[in-house]
């Protein structure tokens, strides 16, 4: 296809917390779509994650972070054994990749089913589609209080206030991710086996509770509703 349609993406979302202006670079769909095709085997087709937490959701995200993240699987520096096969130059160029996360940052997950529109004759494939896209998390085990008290200390600065990312610290949303994900990043943190923000970042993880973390988990399960 020769197709030179440049989608202007300019989303000004406001966001939960209203404060940040977000621009979603300009990609070429056609090359896009054809990426996501790979990333749809796990990721699913709209970049959703699975609720289990084996695969992240990416779509909504920051541009500029997911191709931060693909720049250190690249180079190793985060290890991602399922990814080893997409995550280098020859599978993801670099403008490959500015296609792909652009796009995939453009892509907008309902956090609930529209309401039925008893005028409207019933679509079961519309809805069933719409259900597949629609994603909120559920609530995590926990004390969402507590969770939402050390949320505000120790995390809001750099993930906002209420778990919706800063783009500029290339701090990622944490409301609307997969629960699961989150808590298995967060044992990679640790262990040392993810850089967090610094390198001091192990210890201090090491040192609140599973509670504490269960607690902040549970927090976020809440911010989507
Ligand atoms: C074979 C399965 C698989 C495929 C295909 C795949 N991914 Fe992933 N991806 C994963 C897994 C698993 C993780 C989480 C790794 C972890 O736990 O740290 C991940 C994580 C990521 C992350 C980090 C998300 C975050 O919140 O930090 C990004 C970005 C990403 N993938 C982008 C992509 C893109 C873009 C594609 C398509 C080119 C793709 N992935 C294809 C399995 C896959
Ligand atoms: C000083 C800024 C800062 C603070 C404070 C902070 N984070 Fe982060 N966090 C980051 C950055 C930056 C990243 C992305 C790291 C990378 O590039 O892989 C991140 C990534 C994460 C991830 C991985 C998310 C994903 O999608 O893969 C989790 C989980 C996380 N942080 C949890 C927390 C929690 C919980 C707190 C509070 C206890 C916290 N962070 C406090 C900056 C911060």
């Amino acid at each position: 296809m020769n197709k030179t349609i440049v989608v202007w993406a300019f989303v000004f979302a406001v966001s939960l917390a209203g404060a940040e202006e977000r621009l979603i670079p300009d990609f070429d769909p056609d090359i896009a779509e054809e990426i996501m095709e790979i990333c749809a085997g796990c990721h699913g087709i709209y970049a959703q994650g699975t609720p289990d937490g084996e695969y992240p959701r990416l779509a909504g995200l920051n541009p500029a972070y997911l191709e931060h993240e693909i720049i250190l699987f690249k180079t190793r520096k985060r290890i991602n054994i399922p990814m080893i096969p997409y995550a280098n130059d020859h599978e993801l160029s670099p403008e490959d990749v500015k296609n792909i996360t652009a796009y995939i940052s453009s892509i907008k997950l309902p956090r609930h089913m529209s309401k039925l529109d008893k005028s409207k004759e019933f679509d079961p494939l519309a809805r069933l589609e719409e259900s597949k896209k629609m994603t909120n998390i559920p609530h995590y085990p926990g004390d969402p209080k507590a969770g939402g008290k050390l949320y505000r200390q120790e995390c809001a600065s750099c993930h906002g206030r209420k778990g919706e990312g800063k783009w500029k610290k290339l701090a990622p949303a944490l409301t609307g991710q997969h629960s699961n994900y989150l808590l298995r990043q967060v044992k990679k943190i640790r262990k040392g086996k993810r850089f967090h923000d610094s390198e001091d970042d192990a210890e201090l993880f090491r040192s609140y509770t599973d509670e504490e973390i269960a607690n902040i988990l549970a927090w976020l399960s809440y911010q989507d509703d």
